[in-house]
């Protein structure tokens, strides 16, 4: 794996809460990888962890007060720790910190930090369950990710207050993974892929009934985004073929039906050195779209007539056959919730693309939704490997290595 973070800074913001004592386990990851950290904390973190703990393992002055050092005379501390850092990283981060830093107040060292830092910002809140659900916390989070703050969601768990809900501070691996990720993209250019031109495709297919209402599935678009970002960090040109809109530093074309999706596949797939359908296209479409809101009747069922959709993946393929296509690598995904290895196998071959990534949709702690996955890479030609439960992010690099090799 890439390390992005060689001799990076990477500037912490401690709040008080009881998870601050994992940030100690943060700090050695970063170290480990060869970061440079620095750590800025409210008074309240000191409750929770010692400066000495944390001045021993970042091997950095640790900062709580505006204006503490003497010896910084030509810069105040809230801007000369911005300027030498390339990222920032607040967790846990508490609901009165995540509420300050989203109406600007600046009345601590590390609210004054946050607000005059220009670069990527990760946040990782940990709080009680009912704080993390009150509306007006919810709204500033909000806030935060319209201003492109990257929020990592706590994780539900038991609490330190001994009740069990959302509250949890996230995995410290997705903290470090995110970090490594954005500082990835931030060097793009460097990577193995430049030249190549990729096309993913994620999410769940909206097929439409009427004028509100559509079918559609839980896919999230996770796996086929950080696919995405991936390809993009390691200098590939990408397209991103989605059911939602995203913000990328890549090109995206939104769609919405697997009718839609076909075309855009079909218009540039055989272009590309790479083809990944990671979008979970829905077999079937309402047969016709009423133009107007379907009114309830007296009747206590109703039937919606539904068509088969086109099989994208299958299309394009036949397409790579009828035109002796020796360059395009298509990657197809299998969700399978029963008989994984023995329906993979007979989909590559129904499928006729060249690799096919199977994973299990009924494990609860991977797949749909959610960050981590578990998979199986099957070729064509009935060889498998697997790759075990780890982020989507992880996922992502070892399956283009897989394909690339
Ligand atoms: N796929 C596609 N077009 C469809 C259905 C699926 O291109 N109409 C693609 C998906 O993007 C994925 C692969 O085919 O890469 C397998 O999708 P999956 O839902 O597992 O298989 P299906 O072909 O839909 O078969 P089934 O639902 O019976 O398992």
């Amino acid at each position: 794996m890439q390390n992005n973070l060689k001799d990076k800074t990477i500037l912490i913001g401690i709040t008080g809460g009881i998870a601050a004592y994992k940030i100690c386990e943060l700090i050695r990851m970063y170290k480990k990888a060869g970061a440079n950290v620095k750590v800025v904390m409210t008074k309240n973190a000191l409750n929770f962890v010692t400066k000495l703990t944390l001045e021993t393992l970042s091997d950095n002055k640790v900062f709580v007060e505006n204006f503490e050092t003497q010896e910084r005379e030509y810069s105040p501390e809230h801007i000369s720790l911005c300027d030498e850092a390339d990222i920032m990283v607040i967790a846990p981060a508490s609901a009165n910190t995540i509420s300050k830093i989203a109406t600007g107040i600046c009345d601590n060292l590390l609210t004054s930090v946050v607000c005059a830092f220009n670069k990527p910002v990760i946040i990782a809140p940990a709080m009680n369950t009912n704080m993390w659900n009150n509306k007006i916390i919810q709204k500033n989070i909000s806030i935060l990710k319209e201003n492109n703050y990257h929020i990592l969601e706590p994780e539900t768990g038991e609490l330190a207050c001994k009740t069990t809900g959302k509250g949890r501070l996230c995995d410290l691996n997705l903290i470090f993974e995110k970090t490594s990720e954005i500082l990835g993209a931030n060097a793009v250019g460097s990577g193995k892929l430049k030249g190549k031109k990729v096309l993913i495709t994620a999410g769940g297919t909206i097929e439409k009934i009427d004028t509100v209402r559509y079918i559609s599935n839980f896919s999230s678009g996770k796996m086929g985004i950080a696919l995405a970002d991936e390809a993009y960090k390691q200098g590939a040109d990408v397209t991103l073929i989605i059911t939602k809109p995203v913000e990328t530093p890549y090109k995206t074309v939104y769609v919405q039906s697997a009718e839609e999706m076909q075309r855009e596949v079909l218009k540039s797939g055989l272009k590309s050195d790479l083809v990944i359908m990671a979008a979970a296209v829905a077999d079937f479409r309402a047969e016709t779209v009423s133009k107007q809101k379907i009114k309830k009747t007296s009747a206590d069922t109703m039937t919606l007539n539904l068509v088969k959709n086109p099989d994208i993946l299958k299309n394009l393929c036949e397409q790579k056959k009828k035109t002796k296509n020796k360059k395009t690598v298509i990657v197809g995904f299998c969700a399978e919730s029963e008989n994984l290895l023995k329906n993979a196998k007979e989909k590559i071959a129904k499928k006729g693309c060249d690799y096919l990534i199977a994973n299990d949709i009924s494990k609860k702690d991977s797949g749909f939704s959610s960050d981590y996955n578990e998979v199986y890479i099957l070729d064509k030609n009935g060889k498998k490997s697997h790759i075990e439960r780890s982020l989507k992010t992880v996922i992502a690099q070892k399956i283009l290595e897989k394909v690339f090799e």
